[in-house]
């Protein structure tokens, strides 16, 4: 179902103890008409969902595995993410992508476990500044598009666009560029199969206070994917847009 989503990535920061002072001091105020996600680390999960109890705040991690169980030193599974309490995962964030190898492929076979074990798949798309300046950023979109969720349609997942040259490095994609996007991605996927009214399409790349609602202004954005913002007192004015 399409609704505004506004989600917080913590990457790789905020312990449990962090994440539980940070979280019983902000979690009154977290309520919103729109549905609100954290992620945090995986070992921060179990302190969020405890902070988080009682309030209509959701949690999901930034990653897991495609396999049920195994030889996989290091991974997640969905079962065990589902059993900590978290009701999203976040599949094929830029970084993942960058540091950790995760192609198109794996973001396909990620995101069909998570949905055949009922977590909510937040899937990440975006350009790199260099496909940017080519050009390319539609046939970019369009690959892990039409790669990552092949397949998949008509299930529910929610889109994250969030071009790589806008991450961490404090220049937001304008209005106009995040929606011409968005715009295409509800595009492509109707294209491929899904019913691209019904689907959540989120906007990610410095997202603060300051600019999140002439983004939210915009017909085809749904909500926002924050990384740095969400990790301060800033993310309660994103959620209060
Ligand atoms: P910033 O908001 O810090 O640019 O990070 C965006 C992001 O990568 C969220 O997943």
């Amino acid at each position: 179902m399409r609704k505004n989503i506004i989600a917080g990535n913590w990457k790789m920061n905020k312990t449990a103890s962090q994440a539980s002072e940070f979280l019983h001091e902000l979690s009154s105020r977290m309520g919103s008409k729109d549905e609100v996600v954290i992620f945090p680390p995986y070992l921060s999960v179990a302190a969020a969902v405890e902070a988080l109890k009682g309030t209509k705040v959701r949690v999901g991690v930034q990653n897991m595995h495609f396999e049920d169980s195994g030889a996989f030193t290091g991974e997640v599974s969905a079962d065990m993410i589902l059993e900590s309490g978290c009701e999203y995962v976040l599949i094929g964030h830029s970084e993942r992508r960058k540091y950790f190898a995760e192609t198109d492929e794996t973001v396909n076979l990620k995101t069909k476990k998570a949905l055949q074990k009922g977590l909510i798949p937040m899937v990440c798309v975006g350009e790199d500044l260099d496909e940017r300046e080519k050009d390319l950023t539609f046939d970019v979109i369009g690959r892990q598009l039409e790669i990552g969720l092949s397949g998949i349609a008509p299930a529910s997942v929610v889109i994250a666009y969030e071009p790589v040259w806008a991450i961490g490095t404090g220049r937001t994609a304008t209005d106009e560029q995040a929606q011409e996007v968005c715009a295409f991605i509800r595009k492509t996927i109707a294209k491929m199969g899904f019913a691209a009214d019904e689907i959540s399409i989120l906007y990610g790349g410095s997202v603060k206070g300051s600019n999140i609602s002439s983004l939210m202004a915009m017909p085809d954005i749904d909500g926002a994917l924050v990384g740095g913002a969400a990790l301060t007192e800033d993310f309660i004015n994103i959620i209060n847009y």
